[in-house]
């Protein structure tokens, strides 16, 4: 078995072009790593940056494409680890001292083509790695029957000789839709949590190394909430493969992760495993995840974060989380107006990270 991790990813980052000519760094200095096995989740409020984290390990960056910068490295064999971000990069930019000292636009279709073909690219994205996400509807084509959907989607490799039909059979029933009816529906005769647990049978039809779940419980009932987290930690138990959860809710994250990524304006702000970082006794914890384990345990005074979240344009010198954290309204000598944290690595020993001054040396 091997020993190297499923999925590491080192100081990720996305910068966007804004209308206006400047560039927005959307994601910075996110890391992490993942297991064969492992259920990590990542959590933070809405715009902190998690689904953008997930598009950048995919290359899927639809709208108004950035610039991918840093290393995530997939394991694509027991002894060997693959750079993926060089696959998806759809412009180079270089920083220094927050300016942009370098610009490279590639040739899209040759680079990309020799690229996937030099790495197995397209073996990976979908295959390997499996996304699904908040609206079934935006995943599932509304043009495919179920059946289609079936047939287009799962690779040959993850037939195991069986045929596409028999392999489709197998998993409607195991996620307990019937088989009579659903093949020849399409999404749009479906429920919403029939939808959702079609999603999740084709992610399991692929047999993929990791699946993404972005926000699906996020707009389903409690029930079907319910039978989402025991449909994906049997998945998850069954074929041994790892998930990354994101979701807005740290409730629904704790339930099922072994690791958890807190992410603020789309940077890291704490990284490391489940028991430790949501331990009530645990006091070295980010002033963030602090407050998040507050509102999720109805501890918190007035039941939301104080302050605004970001806006979209705004870029904010020192720590990103200053305007809305308590310790540095009660401690001002900390400076965290200017003096952004240091690395997140540095902070505290892995396996344990936080990016915050209160930690630092
Ligand atoms: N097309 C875009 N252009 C500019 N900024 C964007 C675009 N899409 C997302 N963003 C910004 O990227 C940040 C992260 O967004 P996202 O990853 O979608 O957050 P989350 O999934 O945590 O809600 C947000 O500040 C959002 O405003
Ligand atoms: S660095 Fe300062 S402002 Fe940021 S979370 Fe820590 S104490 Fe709060
Ligand atoms: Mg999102």
């Amino acid at each position: 078995m091997s020993c190297l991790p499923l999925l590491q990813v080192t100081n990720l980052r996305v910068v966007f072009d804004l209308q206006h000519g400047s560039q927005k760094r959307i994601i910075d200095d996110v890391d992490f790593v993942l297991n064969k096995g492992e259920i990590l989740g990542i959590v933070g409020e809405s715009g902190s940056g998690k689904t953008q984290t997930v598009l950048a390990l995919l290359g899927i960056h639809i709208q108004n494409p950035g610039v991918v910068k840093g290393e995530i490295k997939f394991q694509i064999s027991d002894s060997r680890l693959e750079d993926l971000s060089s696959s998806h990069i759809d412009k180079y930019v270089s920083y220094s001292k927050g300016k942009i000292t370098e610009m490279y636009y590639k040739n899209e279709k040759r680079w990309k083509k020799s690229i996937d073909q030099q790495y197995g690219l397209h073996e990976i994205r979908g295959n390997r790695i499996f996304i699904m996400f908040q609206d079934p509807k935006s995943y599932l084509n509304p043009f495919w029957t179920i059946r289609k959907h079936f047939k287009k989607i799962v690779p040959t490799r993850s037939l195991d000789g069986l045929s596409h039909e028999e392999v489709m059979i197998e998993a409607l029933k195991k996620f307990n839709l019937p088989i009579d009816q659903v093949p020849a529906s399409y999404p749009h005769q479906l429920s919403g949590g029939m939808n959702q647990r079609v999603m999740i049978a084709l992610g399991y039809a692929c047999k993929p190394d990791v699946i993404i779940a972005d926000e699906i419980t996020t707009g389903l009932d409690i029930v079907n909430q319910v039978v989402v987290v025991k449909h994906l930690k049997h998945i998850q138990q069954e074929c041994n493969l790892s998930i990354i959860l994101i979701s807005h809710d740290l409730g629904f994250i704790s339930k099922l992760s072994d690791k958890i990524l807190v992410l603020y304006n789309g940077q890291g702000m704490e990284f490391g495993p489940a028991d430790i970082i949501l331990d009530p006794k645990q006091t070295r914890k980010h002033p963030y995840t602090r407050e998040l384990m507050e509102i999720f345990n109805e501890s918190h005074k007035q039941g939301y974060i104080s302050g605004e979240p970001p806006r979209r344009d705004e870029i904010i010198n020192g720590c990103r989380f200053h305007k809305r954290c308590r310790e540095y309204f009660n401690n001002p000598v900390l400076n965290c107006s200017k003096n952004a944290p240091t690395d997140f690595t540095d902070l505290i020993q892995a396996p344990h990270q936080v990016r915050c001054a209160l930690f630092q040396d």
